[in-house]
């Protein structure tokens, strides 16, 4: 993967898109391309921020494999890790803001007694997921409960339907974006969030210039805000379809 420009200010930027990966920025190859051609012409004006459930590394190899542009950030593991680029190390301010708000063994406590959660394999220190199983209403009542009645104050994001991540209170997409907003003093007016499924509900209720792409799953389509777009191209069609719609397409 090519590596991101070197900046000198974000403010100064004519498009700053913040997008989720599965199914927003990859998921249609010949329009990925129509739009990474767009912001390739214009890449030292334009800040890319891909927010994923999914880890780092998990992360790196999906761009690879679709030869997506290299982010500027890359904000992983449903927004508990924010790496700058070129490495993208695990960003030490935010994982302290995070950590002592954080008990990985009392979650997984909490969970080990609630029939329908399958432990995700993954390693992250600051997340817990679960896969979840047909009665996810239930089982999510359950956790809640439990989880209260342990003192622990977390976030449940359900995503896609079955997959479920329990976070630090204050984390997510939407609180990494803001995190950046203040950090890097995001040019408010020229941002883009763009996504899919339920864990890019919290940055698509930031007030940005919001798409949700067509396809959207139906955890979303009930509680979006009135002005976010509902694009009908999926995926990077859909980026695309804002861009114009916005006014963001960069020239
Ligand atoms: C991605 C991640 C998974 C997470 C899900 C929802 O699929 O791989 O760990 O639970 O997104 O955030
Ligand atoms: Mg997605």
């Amino acid at each position: 993967m090519a590596q991101p420009t070197p900046r000198r200010t974000w403010a100064d930027l004519r498009l700053v898109l913040a997008t989720d990966l599965d199914n927003t920025l990859i998921g249609d190859a010949a329009a990925l391309a129509r739009l990474q051609a767009m912001l390739s012409r214009r890449r030292d004006r334009v800040g890319l921020i891909y927010l994923t459930g999914r880890s780092r590394d998990s992360a790196l190899t999906l761009l690879a494999a679709a030869g997506a542009l290299a982010p500027d950030v890359l904000v992983s593991d449903v927004g508990t890790a924010i790496g700058f680029g070129p490495a993208y190390a695990p960003d030490p301010q935010w994982t302290a803001l995070l950590a002592p708000r954080w008990n990985r063994q009392g979650v997984l406590r909490a969970a080990a007694g609630c029939a329908g959660l399958i432990g995700q394999d993954i390693a992250a220190p600051l997340r817990c997921s679960f896969h979840m199983g047909d009665a996810p209403a239930t089982t999510l009542r359950q956790l809640s409960r439990r989880l209260a009645a342990a003192g622990l104050d977390c976030r449940l994001v359900l995503s896609s339907g079955c997959d479920l991540d329990v976070l630090p209170r204050g984390a997510g997409k939407g609180a990494a974006l803001c995190y950046l907003q203040a950090r890097l003093v995001l040019p408010a007016g020229a941002v883009l969030v763009a996504g899919d499924s339920g864990n890019d509900l919290d940055m698509l209720q930031l007030g940005y210039h919001s798409v949700v792409v067509g396809g959207c799953r139906p955890e979303l389509a009930g509680a979006l805000p009135p002005g976010v777009r509902r694009a009908r191209g999926r995926a990077a069609a859909g980026i695309l379809e804002a861009l114009y719609h916005f006014g963001l397409a960069p020239t």
